[in-house]
């Protein structure tokens, strides 16, 4: 039986949540998010609407409609991962699912937390 390959990225401490940080796992550069909850997220350090380094981008919120017209809340920080180079948003805790079409999502990659260290596998 095939050993599965398991890679550390980073020690827990290195991402407090909100942040991410570029890695590399196998032959992929990825992008290692570690979200509101304290949840860590891994996906592939390219935005699939043109290439752009995800990982140069920023962990922000996003806006949600309110009952008044033309007036939002900024929600969900630290949850949504913004594209730097034409600002498409991905929901991290959402397997990297755009917001304007969930249809369409960012290639994740399985995380594991052990002993404090912060690996991806497959
Ligand atoms: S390359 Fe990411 S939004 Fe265009």
């Amino acid at each position: 039986m095939k050993e599965a390959v398991k890679e550390i990225v980073c020690q827990e401490e290195d991402l407090q949540p909100g942040e991410m940080m570029s890695a590399t796992f196998g032959r992929h550069d990825v992008v290692v998010c570690r979200a509101s909850d304290g949840h860590y997220y891994a996906f592939l350090d390219r935005c699939i609407h043109q290439g752009a380094e995800l990982s140069k981008g920023k962990i922000c919120g996003a806006p949600e409609p309110t009952d008044e017209l033309g007036e939002y809340n900024f929600q969900r920080e630290g949850d949504i991962l913004r594209c730097p180079w034409h600002g498409r948003e991905f929901d991290i805790k959402n397997n990297g699912c755009m917001l304007a079409n969930e249809k369409l999502k960012l290639r994740n990659f399985k995380v594991v937390v052990e002993d404090g260290q912060v690996a991806l596998t497959k």
